[in-house]
């Protein structure tokens, strides 16, 4: 199989062919990410939530991201990677941006890289994508507006809301975006922004007429006890296995018979008695 490109996104889009992504924040998930043919693997910043333990996105640094690109990039042979800017990373100035940017492809070894917002962005995206780099749009429910949302709610419910992101996707798709995450948004009003806009659109939570779909991977390979969104198939249920794994561990260790003879180490006899 031959690397993901943008050119290849944009033929799935006009052959009616879907679009498969994940995320994945280290190299052993990456490589089986990849060799399970994902064709798309983002670095998200729900790193934060998933990878380090916080409550939201908000706190993840440049620096986090390109450690976790790296390890991913190092596990990808053929899915794209896309590293996603964190937080602050693009919003004090387009040439802090536009570094940002530069930094995921040229420390990270990332192909593309994603941010969120829609017309607003705009510019910043011209400019990231003028030093050649590829850009994937996100608009509707974008984490990292979080406070200014009030919570993580569905976007584009109302009137004005739902013209607000046709706007942003078509002012994404003009600004020369190859893609665009459609997260938390309407079944409808993300097949009506599919239909209109010439690039690839990738729902999280906005149903099945996107031209492809993402996923927190910890989500839908059920590595969570925990409450999972509504809009999260779980396509395996890791958690019970792990915990299985872990107490026969601890239940082994401390009935002393792990290690086995099978996972030792021998030594000849005469080298053992020469040495009292
Ligand atoms: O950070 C992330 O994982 C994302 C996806 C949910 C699209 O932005």
């Amino acid at each position: 199989m031959a690397k993901i490109t943008v050119s290849v996104l944009k033929d799935r889009k006009h052959n009616n062919q879907k679009i498969s992504m994940l995320t994945a924040y280290d190299y052993s998930l990456a490589a089986m990410v990849d060799e399970a043919g994902i064709d798309v693997i983002l670095v998200g910043d729900s790193l934060g939530n998933v990878t380090l333990g916080y409550e939201n996105t908000l706190a993840v640094t440049m620096d986090d991201m390109i450690h976790h690109t790296r390890a991913v990039t190092r596990g990808a042979k053929n899915s794209m990677v896309v590293g996603d800017m964190p937080f602050l990373s693009y919003h004090v100035s387009i040439q802090e941006a536009v570094r940002n940017a530069g930094r995921f492809i040229q420390e990270g070894g990332a192909q593309a890289v994603k941010l969120e917002g829609g017309r607003e962005r705009v510019e910043t995206i011209k400019a990231i994508i003028d030093a050649q780099i590829p850009v994937m749009g996100h608009i509707g429910l974008t984490p990292q507006s979080v406070h200014q949302f009030g919570g993580f709610k569905v976007q584009g419910k109302d009137l004005e809301s739902a013209r607000k992101l046709i706007n942003d996707a078509d002012a994404l798709e003009k600004a020369g975006c190859f893609a665009i995450v459609l997260e938390g948004v309407p079944s409808e009003l993300a097949r009506r922004i599919t239909e209109e806009t010439a690039i690839p659109t990738i729902g999280i939570g906005a149903g099945p007429h996107c031209d492809g779909q993402v996923l927190v991977i910890n989500d839908m390979l059920g590595m969570f006890g925990g409450h999972i969104p509504k809009f999260v198939k779980k396509f395996a249920n890791l958690q019970p296995l792990i915990m299985e794994g872990l107490k026969g561990y601890k239940e082994e260790v401390e009935a002393g018979t792990f290690p086995g003879p099978e996972h030792c180490y021998t030594i000849a006899d005469e080298v053992l008695e020469r040495l009292y």
